[in-house]
């Protein structure tokens, strides 16, 4: 597969993605750790890719960033501020994220569903919420889709969907969470050809995934996860190529 080709980008919008800091993040369900001390870095305009087993805590670590549930000790900062000295509203419209199921309003268009949180987050008018969701549908390639409810759109389709109603927002960070791990395999090229170029247009990511391809060509760094700690971080080719970890050896022996 590819990544060089985004789907056509209509307006050329560049993004400006501010940077993103887990610092001994912790974070618990009642009495037990699920991640601990865990500290990255991801650079402005960068793409991180986390991997690991399921239950090694990745989705439990973009909760956190986003403050959907509160982190036990430790920081998370956005552009070098913390983001639990903020509204958690403030905060989920400065990190988007998108999560492998969609949550669309079946009975919204495309256009209908982006322009909704457009109003309800940031009390745009009608008309400007509109204008700025035919934009970034367009964006995503899914300008003549705009009219369709999410029953007549395929499930890539749908996602892309949702990736517009996160960059509506205009967000400084996107996070994903599995995003293409419910679609048809032949749809999963699309939104990784789709946040690919995201990432080339200065997009910062923080990018849960399993799909190793997209994570060795597209990200600046990945970070291993295993039992709620990073077990090993580096450049791509380090990673997949020259694993120190037996974990990861053994992980990566078992994924490609
Ligand atoms: N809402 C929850 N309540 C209690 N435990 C949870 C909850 N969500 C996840 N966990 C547990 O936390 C650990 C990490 O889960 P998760 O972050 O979903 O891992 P991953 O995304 O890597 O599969 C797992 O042991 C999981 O069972
Ligand atoms: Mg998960």
């Amino acid at each position: 597969m590819t990544y060089t080709s985004p789907v056509p980008v209509t307006d050329g919008h560049f993004y400006e993605g501010s940077s993103l800091e887990l610092v001994d993040l912790t974070m618990a369900y009642g009495d037990i750790d699920v991640l601990r001390d865990v500290s990255l870095t991801v650079a402005p305009g960068t793409t991180t890719c986390i991997i690991g087993p399921s239950g090694s805590g990745k989705s439990t670590l973009l909760r956190g960033v986003n403050r959907l549930h509160e982190p036990k000790s430790g920081d998370v900062r956005l552009a070098g501020q913390s983001v639990l000295k903020q509204k958690p509203d403030t905060v989920r419209r400065r990190i988007g994220l998108v999560f492998q199921h969609f949550n669309l309003f079946p009975d919204h268009t495309a256009e209908q569903n982006v322009a909704l949180a457009l109003r309800n987050v940031k009390g745009l008018s009608k008309a400007e919420s509109l204008r700025i969701a035919r934009e970034r549908l367009a964006e995503v390639g899914l300008a003549e889709r705009a009219d369709h409810r999410p029953r007549d759109l395929s499930g890539g389709q749908q996602q892309r969907v949702a990736i517009a109603r996160a960059l509506a927002m205009e967000p400084e960070v996107m996070l994903f969470d599995e995003a293409t791990s419910a679609l048809d395999p032949e749809l999963v090229k699309g939104v990784l050809n789709l946040m690919a170029g995201l990432a080339q247009r200065g997009m910062t990511m923080l990018v849960v995934t399993h799909e190793m391809g997209f994570a060795r060509k597209v990200a600046d760094q990945v970070v291993f996860m295993d039992e709620g700690r990073v077990v090993e971080s580096g450049a791509p080719a380090d990673l997949f190529d020259r694993p120190q970890s037996e974990r990861l050896q053994r992980f990566l022996s078992e994924v490609l």
